[in-house]
């Protein structure tokens, strides 16, 4: 694991906007893996001004998130695919059909899943994914346990990540209490793995992260296994 120490949170969204960028000129017809959350907002600002002043060009590329929650319909302003859009998607060249989100407004949820999955292996994989970390370690919504799940599907999420979540709600109690998460093996499955890591309160998962140790309580540790992962994390973070 390579691990990149940035100054602070516009230094870390920059390099990873320059790391995305790179492998879109290398292959302009890549899959990219996304994340929502505080973490990659700047980044995505950071693209969506090299695609204004620069022309990065996304006509070709594929995207494919983490995760959505569920139920939720895509036009509800707390969605991932609302996030998505607002931040990156409206910005960009991309085409409509080639971002995909799981469909948290999906009658069978578990089918979704599957399709999900498939659909990412038609398309060749992913080339490069984008992670964000859970105060408790977790990556998309892989949560703490005595197990973690291989493929996407549906999970329940916990009382800290519902609490994390809250600060984007009018009150805990309207966070919805499941998602569509992308499982461990759709993560480890990327060719290469980004994870942006910024502020204080990520100073405990990045530490375990770190460690070399891997355990199903602190998820992100897994990526240990992983031949391509490179860590972006502010001081903050790494001084705790
Ligand atoms: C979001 C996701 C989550 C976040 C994590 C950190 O798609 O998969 O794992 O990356 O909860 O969220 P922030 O960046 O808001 O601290």
């Amino acid at each position: 694991m390579r691990l990149i120490t940035c100054e602070n949170y516009d230094e870390m969204s920059k390099i990873a906007a320059y790391m995305v960028a790179g492998q879109i000129v290398l292959k302009p017809n890549c899959v990219l893996g996304f994340a929502t959350g505080s973490t990659p907002e700047g980044m995505y600002a950071e693209l969506a001004n090299m695609h204004k002043s620069s022309y990065l060009d996304f006509a070709e590329v594929k995207t494919f998130n983490l995760d959505e929650y569920y139920p939720i319909d895509r036009a509800n302003d707390q969605s991932y695919y609302y996030f998505m859009n607002h931040h990156l998607f409206s910005k960009v060249n991309l085409k409509p059909e080639n971002v995909n989100l799981p469909n948290g407004a999906a009658k069978d949820a578990a089918a979704e899943c599957v399709a999900y999955d498939k659909k990412i292996e038609d398309c060749g994989g992913i080339d490069l994914q984008i992670l964000g970390i859970g105060n408790n370690g977790h990556i998309a919504f892989n949560e703490p346990g005595e197990e973690l799940t291989a493929g996407t599907s549906m999970v329940t999420l916990t009382d800290d990540t519902i609490k994390a979540n809250s600060r984007f709600f009018a009150s805990e109690a309207d966070v919805p209490k499941h998602a569509l998460s992308s499982g461990m093996a759709t993560i480890m499955k990327a060719r290469q793995i980004i994870i942006m890591i910024s502020g204080k309160n990520k100073n405990t998962p990045l530490k375990k992260l770190l460690s070399g140790k891997i355990t199903c309580s602190v998820p992100a540790t897994m990526l240990n296994m992983h031949p391509n992962v490179t860590i972006i994390a502010d001081k903050d973070a790494i001084n705790g």
